[in-house]
Parts: C-alpha cells; structure tokens; sequence
C-alpha cells in the first residue's frame, strides 16, 4: 500500500492542491444529483465524498485501516470495513449504487473491481482521470502520470473497456476530458 493512504489529512490536502481543486468541484458536480436509498462506497478514503452522498444507508469499504478510522471518525452511522475491492464480503444487489471514485486507477485489476461493483449494486458511479487532449502524451507520461505511478500507484485506465462492463451506460467529460464519469447499470 502507498504511504499517503496511512495519511488522511494529508491524502485530503494533497488530492485537492495537485488538482487545483478539480477533483473536489467534479466530486461536487456529480455527487449532488446521486439519490440512492443505499449506497456504498468502494476505497472510500478518508470520506472525502461522503460529505457530498446522501443516502439513508451509507457504507464505506477500504484496504487502509488509517483511511477507514478517519473516514468514520468524521461521519456518525457511516458503516465501514476492511475489504478489498475485487473480492467484497457482501451478498449481491445488497446496495443501490456503489462508487468508485479515484481508485480505479490505483488498481492492478480495474476491470475485476468495475465487476464486483456491478455484483453488490444495480448502479456504479465511477470517477477518475485520463489524459484530456491538450496534454501532450510526453508531458503527461513523464510529469502527471508519472506523479501518480509515485504517489498514488496509479496507471492509465482502459475507459472503454470499463463502460462494456455495463448493461447501459452514461458517459461525462469534464475539463476536456481530464475527467471523466461513467455511471452504469448491472445487467
Ligand atoms: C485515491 S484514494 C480515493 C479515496 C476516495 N474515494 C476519494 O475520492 O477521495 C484511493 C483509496 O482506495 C483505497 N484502496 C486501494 N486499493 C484498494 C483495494 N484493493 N480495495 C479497496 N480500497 C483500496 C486506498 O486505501 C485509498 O483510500
């Protein structure tokens, strides 16, 4: 596991001064219009994005033991465990929608994770970065996602592949592509 996942604070002021706050205001720009009778969140961090979901049950799942303390330190009746995204102790269709925000990137099985949402929810809200087109590829291998590989343990994600895994799909490009939000639907 990467350092900065031991480190809430600092993963919160991090991810929000290397983006510019672009995280946080596409965050903002999704998260207001999910209704959900429950919802689960998959690596939910520090709980960066449960200050923005409502629902009248809300979980939170997580490999950081740091990340999940912290994260129900600052939400009362917010539910987490330790659990891995690819194999998650839960029955199926047990949650409305499921959220990975920021986390696919940092896995080595992206797709196994997109699946095993799918299974626990009939709804999967993802978020996460790609190359837009006015980032040249050379800047963005060597300085961004370079960065990422660092800090985060992140590698580029095959978008495309991640949306067939739906039975339908919505797909949203913000800043010019830098993110981008797929919610999709269990077959
Ligand atoms: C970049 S942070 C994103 C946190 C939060 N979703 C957000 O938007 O701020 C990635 C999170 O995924 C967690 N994580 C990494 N690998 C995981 C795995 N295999 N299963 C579940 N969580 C994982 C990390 O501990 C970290 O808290």
């Amino acid at each position: 596991m990467k350092w900065i996942y031991r480190h809430p604070s600092l993963y919160n002021l991090m991810d929000s001064v290397c983006s510019l706050f672009l995280a946080d205001r596409v965050r903002r720009k999704v998260f207001s219009s999910i209704r959900a009778s429950s919802l689960i969140e998959i690596g939910v961090g520090s709980g960066k994005n449960m200050a923005l979901l409502s629902a009248p049950v809300r979980a939170g799942v997580d490999t950081s033991l740091e990340m999940l303390k912290f994260a129900r330190g600052r939400f009362r009746g917010l539910h987490v465990f330790a659990g891995d995204a690819v194999r998650l102790p839960l029955k199926d269709g047990g949650f409305e929608v499921s959220v990975l925000c920021y986390v696919l990137r940092g896995l080595s099985r992206p797709v196994e994770a997109v699946r095993e949402a799918l299974r626990v929810s009939t709804r999967v809200v993802i978020i996460d970065y790609d190359r837009p087109c006015f980032i040249p590829r050379f800047i963005w291998d060597t300085v961004i996602s370079g960065f990422g590989r660092a800090v985060y343990g992140s590698r580029d994600l095959d978008f495309a592949a991640l949306e067939k895994l739906g039975a339908s799909k919505e797909v949203l490009k913000y800043y010019g592509g830098l993110y981008r939000v797929m919610i999709l639907s269990a077959r």
